[in-house]
Order: C-alpha cells, then sequence, then structure tokens
C-alpha cells in the first residue's frame, strides 16, 4: 500500500513557466518545501526575486522546439514536469495570427516540454502535471484561443496518459478558478468582474497560488499513484454552480 506522503526529499522537479510570482511560482516553492530539487523557467531574462533567491532559472521560449530539447538535454534526471506556461489576452484572440501563437504557447509549448522529458521521465517512473483552467469546459467570448488551448491541454493529458502509462509515467491536470496573478490582473481590474466571480464561487472569493500547489504535490505523490490522465478543479466550487 503506498504511503500518502508528500515528501520530496531528492526528486528532481522543473516547473516551466514560474517566472511572474504566479501559480508555477507557488507550486515550485511548495516542491522545494517538501525537499524537492527545482529548477524554475520563464519567458523573461530573469525571474521575480523571490524565485531568483531559491531557484536555478532558464529563459525559455516554449514554441522553440530546440530550445526545449536543449534545455531538456541539460537536465539529467526528472521525476516532475509541471507544464505552467501560458498566455492570455482578452479581446486580442480573434485574430487569426495572435490566435495561433496562444494555441503554440499554451498547448503546443506543454507538449513540446513533455515530449522532451519523456526519457528522463520514463528513466525515473516520473509524472507531469498540466495546468489546465475552467476555460478547457466553458465558453470564453474574450478569450477564445485560451479556451481552446485549455481543452486542448485536458485532451493532451489524456492522451499521453495513455501513450506513456507503460513507460511507468503518470499524467495529470489541474484546472484552476481565478486566481490572482499577474495574468488575470488586467480582468481584475474590471470591479464588475470581480464581485461577479466573488458573488459566483461557493468559496466566496478569488484564489491564491498557494490554493493551488498542495494539489500538484498530491497529483505527483504516491498518493495519487493509481491517477492518470485526470483533470482536477482547483476553484472553490465555481464550475459547480
Ligand atoms: N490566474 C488564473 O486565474 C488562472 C486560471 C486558470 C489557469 N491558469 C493557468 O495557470 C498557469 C500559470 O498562470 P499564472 O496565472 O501563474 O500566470 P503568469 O502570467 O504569472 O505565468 C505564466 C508563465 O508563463 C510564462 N510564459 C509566457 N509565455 C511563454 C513562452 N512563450 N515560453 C515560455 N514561457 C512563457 C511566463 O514567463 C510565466 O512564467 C497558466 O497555464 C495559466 O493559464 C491561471
Amino acid at each position: 500500500m503506498p504511503a500518502a506522503s508528500f515528501a520530496f526529499e531528492g526528486a528532481a522537479v522543473v516547473v516551466i513557466g514560474a517566472s511572474r510570482g504566479g501559480i508555477g511560482a507557488a507550486i515550485a516553492h511548495g516542491f522545494a518545501d517538501a525537499g524537492a530539487k527545482v529548477q524554475i523557467t520563464g519567458a523573461e531574462p530573469e525571474p521575480m526575486p523571490e524565485e531568483a533567491e531559491r531557484f536555478a532559472y532558464a529563459q525559455l521560449d516554449v514554441t522553440d522546439t530546440d530550445a526545449v530539447r536543449d534545455f531538456a538535454d541539460r537536465v539529467p534526471r526528472l521525476d516532475v514536469l509541471v507544464n505552467c506556461a501560458a498566455i492570455t489576452q482578452r479581446g486580442a484572440e480573434m485574430d487569426p495570427a495572435f490566435f495561433a501563437h496562444v494555441l503554440d504557447v499554451n498547448l503546443t509549448g506543454s507538449f513540446r516540454c513533455a515530449e522532451a522529458f519523456h526519457p528522463a521521465l520514463m528513466a525515473a517512473s516520473g509524472s507531469v502535471i498540466n495546468i489546465a483552467s475552467m476555460y478547457a469546459r466553458f465558453g470564453s467570448p474574450r478569450n477564445p484561443a485560451y479556451g481552446s488551448s485549455k481543452a486542448g491541454v485536458e485532451q493532451l493529458t489524456k492522451s499521453l496518459a495513455i501513450a506513456w502509462a507503460p513507460d511507468g509515467i503518470r499524467v495529470n491536470a489541474l484546472a484552476p478558478g481565478f486566481i490572482e496573478t499577474e495574468q488575470s490582473a488586467r480582468a481584475r481590474q474590471d470591479p464588475a468582474f470581480v464581485a461577479g466571480v466573488e458573488a459566483r464561487t461557493p468559496a466566496g472569493r478569488w484564489g491564491q497560488p498557494g490554493d493551488i500547489t498542495g494539489v500538484a504535490l498530491f497529483l505527483a505523490s504516491p498518493a495519487a499513484g493509481f491517477m492518470t490522465g485526470t483533470c482536477l478543479p482547483v476553484d472553490g466550487g465555481y464550475s459547480v454552480v
């Protein structure tokens, strides 16, 4: 019977997209607090100061297949890959070129990273955690590319879970609700939108990046050893109303 342990001493973890102090950063700190050796990446030249102090950092564009493969080649061992990199821009996603770019970052980028780390994950019987969204299932009129990409991430999670189960790799996803991060900063400038989210969310508040951390650790832990291909909502109940 596997222990329900959330200790990750000696584990090697990479969090893609942890540079802006949001969900990726919170997950990185959670794994490090649990004993893991954590590396992070982001699109920016430098991460936020709190992450710069604690983690090895690589600037990595997830739309660049060669760069992603080079980065993966420099990571000798990997137990957990967390795919957090994503973009969205309200009102700009009806433009076909930008639509394609959002898909390239959010969906193909998650695939690129998983594919590049497949050998290392197989060697460690590791696991992948993808970050989806409630917009994988809800329509998103102002963010159609983002919603499509996140639906794709949920489907990719299922497909890779099946494809890589024989390799001993588990692949799961999380679907955060409304979380206070840089990505949601623009939407949060609209008081009516902020109040609407609070009113509909049974938990009565927006989420914090730290609300996602424990669920990510759980999915990577032996406690979730019989879970693969799933997508867990972490949304204060928003999606069940
Ligand atoms: N904030 C929310 O309310 C919310 C809700 C649901 C899902 N999510 C998802 O959670 C994840 C983390 O989001 P966040 O809110 O912490 O956002 P964030 O903007 O703080 O972080 C996004 C990260 O993606 C990286 N990134 C952007 N473009 C990239 C590129 N081309 N190559 C490599 N990295 C790139 C950024 O550098 C950053 O590190 C994302 O997948 C997001 O879609 C967020």
